[in-house]
């Protein structure tokens, strides 16, 4: 080495990205691929939105208020686009895909337009190299033309899309237009997709679908694996990866329950005790209405036959209330379901019409009746969500810290029910998977000792 002071390379001048993420996890995980693709086009990721050369904003359409926030978010970077007149403004995600380029003509302070099935154009976009507007179903699949995840340690609990768009075609929803059909990613890709995240530091992957366990694939020709893969094969052989801890999964729908995925709930024990299974209604006139194609008591039956498999596992759901023609009746019924599987925690949400939906054109409940419905059933669910949580008071749980407490010397990471957990660990690492004796119950979180 030379003692001479050399002068530095210059170091290609680096661009802002500020992205932000509305709606569901998948569109958490797609924001992590386009500031990935964006990555390699020298734009470095920026929390602040006014010191950014780019603004993404990544997209819900599910309802009415999720996509109105679009608009009144773009409104507020006026001044902002006025004071920078380069700053590039992108709408990505499912408003994208749903309004096009109405958004153009409605914000035209907006540069970019890219649907979900698309964004791996984004970098070409942004060059001017591809149209400002993107929003088809193309045949090609953008995962193949995204740069691979390796390079950076990531934070010890990771998203992995193995499943996309959706056929079910419930009457109130519009992922099926906003995400096309149901398109399952290959087995090696996804396994692939696996192992590098576990190289780079990763314990826990939840595998993301709209369907997700309406996954299936070809496996390997190898070593007689091959021939056609449910979702539990899948995940049995996730449960393979060395070093792969935790597997967890969302959002499953009840008629893709498949024997095989249940029994993985059994023989899997890296797959965690916790499963989002939304039902939406416990009204058999109502699920009907839904298209969910199921009835009540199929659900419940579904229900005995997981925790005969996995007894210690923890339900959670989705619920609409309020869905055109919902009866007091109705909703009665629905809380009697809650009543009978006791869920541990769930989302719940006021019927939203939605243009392009079988249901949009329907009459509606009055709105001061959803309400109080909406408020009923909440309280149910915080009531059992509570319950929940003080069970877990006593028992042994594992926790994968991801970041420090609010104290000195605390750790706080997720148990395998998915609580918070606060523990006072000062020799801990973050990625550490540790054991705890959970002490205390606190409002939205617990509070475990170290066991050992
Ligand atoms: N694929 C998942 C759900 C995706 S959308 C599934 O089948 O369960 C997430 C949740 O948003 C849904 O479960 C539903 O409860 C809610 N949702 C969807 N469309 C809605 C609408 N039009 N109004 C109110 N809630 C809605
Ligand atoms: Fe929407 Fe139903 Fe598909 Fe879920 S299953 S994404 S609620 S259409
Ligand atoms: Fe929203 Fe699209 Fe997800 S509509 S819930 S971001 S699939």
């Amino acid at each position: 080495m030379s003692d001479q002071a050399k002068t530095p390379a210059p170091t290609p001048a680096t661009k802002k990205l500020f992205i932000k993420t509305y709606g569901c996890q998948m569109n958490v995980y797609d924001s992590q691929r386009m500031a990935e693709a964006m990555g390699a086009e020298g734009y470095v990721l920026t929390e602040d939105q006014s010191d950014a050369d780019m603004v993404l904003l990544n997209t819900c359409h599910i309802r009415e208020k999720a996509a109105e926030k679009l608009y009144s978010d773009l409104g507020r970077l006026k001044p902002l686009k006025a004071e920078k007149p380069d700053l590039k403004i992108g709408v990505a995600g499912c408003v994208a895909q749903a309004e096009g380029e109405e958004i153009i003509r409605r914000m035209p302070l907006v540069d970019l337009v890219v649907g979900p099935q698309t964004y791996h154009r984004l970098p070409a976009m942004v060059r001017g190299e591809a149209p400002a507007i993107i929003t088809d179903f193309p045949e090609e699949d953008k995962f193949d033309h995204l740069p691979q995840r390796r390079a950076t340690r990531r934070a010890p609990a990771a998203f992995l899309t193995v499943q996309e768009g959706c056929d079910k075609f419930c009457a109130f929803c519009v992922v099926p237009y906003t995400r096309g059909a149901e398109v399952s990613r290959p087995v090696d890709r996804i396994l692939r997709e696996a192992r590098d995240l576990v190289e780079r530091g990763v314990r826990e992957i939840t595998l993301l679908g709209q369907n997700v366990n309406g996954w299936h694939g070809e496996g390997p020709s190898t070593q007689g694996q091959g021939g056609e893969w449910g979702f539990g094969r899948l995940i049995r052989a996730l449960g393979e990866i060395e070093g792969l801890d935790r597997i967890r999964y969302t959002t499953s729908h009840p008629n893709d329950m498949a024997d095989d995925l249940i029994t993985a709930h059994r023989d899997v024990p890296q797959l965690m005790p916790y499963l989002h299974l939304p039902v939406q209604s416990g009204s058999d006139r109502i699920l009907k209405a839904m298209n969910r194609k199921h009835t009540a008591d199929q659900y419940l039956r579904l229900i005995d036959r997981i925790r005969e498999a996995r007894p210690d596992i923890m339900l959670t759901s989705d619920f609409i209330v309020g869905f055109p023609g919902e009866s007091d009746q109705d909703h009665a019924d629905t809380l009697r379901l809650i009543e009978q599987v006791n869920f541990g925690t769930a989302f719940s949400f006021k019927y939203s019409p939605r243009p392009g939906t079988p249901a949009y054109e329907k009459p509606e409940v009055d709105s001061a009746v959803a309400d109080a419905r909406l408020q009923e059933l909440q309280a149910l669910l915080s009531r059992q969500q509570k319950a929940a949580q003080i069970g877990m008071v006593g028992r042994s749980l594992g926790v994968l810290f991801e970041k420090p407490g609010r104290e000195a010397g605390q750790m706080v990471g997720k148990s395998d029910y998915l609580h918070s957990v606060f523990v006072e660990a000062p020799d801990a690492q973050i990625g550490d998977l540790v054991q705890v004796r959970i002490v205390e119950s606190a409002p939205n979180s617990l509070r475990g000792e170290l066991i050992g």
